[in-house]
């Protein structure tokens, strides 16, 4: 049932371009400009007269919620909170009648975010859930909500089940910004083309595992990592981060690249590895610069660039190419070696990549 892969993980990962695809499909005609999806349309005055944004997740989910923050702030220009649930349930959040919640969850029983989702509701908020398991409790408990159409994730460290809430949050917040006019009528139609596309660009960055594989050997051993990016990449960091330490148990932190010098920087000698999203047009100058610094210092430089990039390329100790797409949707190509680089290295250290130790699949207990 792992369809010829060795791990239900790596099945996972290559399994994105099909699982982004179903989760548009049917959902977006991008000829027409339209985006339908009923739980949207449904609510739509509630959503777009919304006064503020509460995402509540945990984990990876709570990465994409970062992400979401990013695209709906720009797109939407509705105000975003991120929450953790667990910190949110226990400190008497403000909350009012017009604020629109957002949960997401792949399997839809976090016992954490179901506990917000209660929460917010005694308090008058309008909840909307994004969950991966249809009927799960989660998304019977919000008032409406977007499946992603990820099909079942069975690898304990979420990685398809990430880029289809992105998927989602982004068809969301374009549906949001087209009726209410913070974007323009041709940018939404290019939007749409381009999300239309990301399948065949995810296909294109999974072409690099041989090359993701030799680099995963040279690292492997390293005690530590630091994952670093700017804008909607910086949670892409946090999330490469916590892929490593789940099924390697790597000590790995993700960090906005520019926060370095405030501190993370004191790490970095020869033994570091850096793996910095250096992605053509989200401030590639600065990350450029925050590349060199790290440089040096002498850290061993990863960095994920857009197809053909030179400078980094002349600076980093390696680069992975991914294609180049709309700035709001590089987190969903930035992803992918992120996931095979943690994968190759896991395998490699013999661990038990689809069930780490200390960690299950749904986490029903606080
Ligand atoms: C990380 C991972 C966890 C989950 C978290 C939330 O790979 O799988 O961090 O993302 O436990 O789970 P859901 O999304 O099911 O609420």
């Amino acid at each position: 049932e792992k369809g010829g892969y060795d791990h239900f993980m790596l099945k996972e990962i290559y399994e994105q371009p099909s699982a982004i695809s179903d989760t548009y499909r049917g959902r977006i005609r991008v000829a027409e400009g339209i985006i339908k999806m009923a739980g949207i349309d449904d609510n739509l005055a509630k959503l777009l007269n919304a006064k503020r944004i509460i995402v509540i997740a945990c984990g990876t989910s709570w990465h994409a919620g970062l992400v979401a923050e990013y695209i709906f702030e720009e797109l939407v220009r509705i105000p975003v909170e991120v929450e953790y649930a667990s910190e949110f349930r226990y400190r008497n959040p403000v909350i009012h009648q017009d604020d629109v919640v957002i949960a997401i969850s792949q399997s839809g029983e976090t016992a954490d975010t179901m506990a917000a989702i209660k929460l917010a509701k005694e308090r008058g908020a309008f909840v909307f859930g994004v969950c991966n398991v249809v009927g799960s409790s989660i998304s019977r408990e919000t008032h409406a909500g977007a499946y992603t159409h990820a099909g079942p994730e069975i690898g304990v460290a979420s990685t398809k089940a990430f880029t289809t809430q992105i998927t989602v949050l982004s068809l969301i917040a374009l549906k949001l910004a087209e009726r209410k006019g913070t974007i323009s009528n041709s940018d939404f139609h290019y939007y749409l083309q381009e999300l239309e596309r990301v399948p065949e660009k995810v296909k294109i960055a999974l072409e690099s595992n041989e090359h993701i594989k030799l680099i995963a050997d040279k690292y492997k051993d390293a005690k530590n990592f630091l994952y670093l990016g700017r804008g909607y990449n910086f949670p892409v960091a946090l999330e490469g981060a916590l892929k490593l330490k789940e099924i390697s148990y790597i000590h790995a932190e993700g960090y906005p690249a520019a926060e370095m010098k405030h501190g993370p920087i004191a790490l970095i000698d020869e033994q570091m590895p850096v793996v910095v999203i250096a992605t053509k047009k989200g401030h590639y100058d600065k990350v450029v610069s925050n590349i060199q610094e790290i440089k040096s210092r002498k850290g061993k430089i990863i960095g994920i660039v857009t197809e053909g990039d030179e400078t980094v390329k002349g600076l980093a100790d390696h680069v992975i190419e991914i294609p180049e797409t709309i700035e709001f949707l590089t987190p969903l190509l930035t992803t992918i070696p992120l996931q095979l680089l943690s994968y190759h290295i896991a395998v490699m250290l013999d661990k038990n990549v689809d069930q780490p130790r200390n960690l299950a699949k749904s986490v029903t207990v606080e």
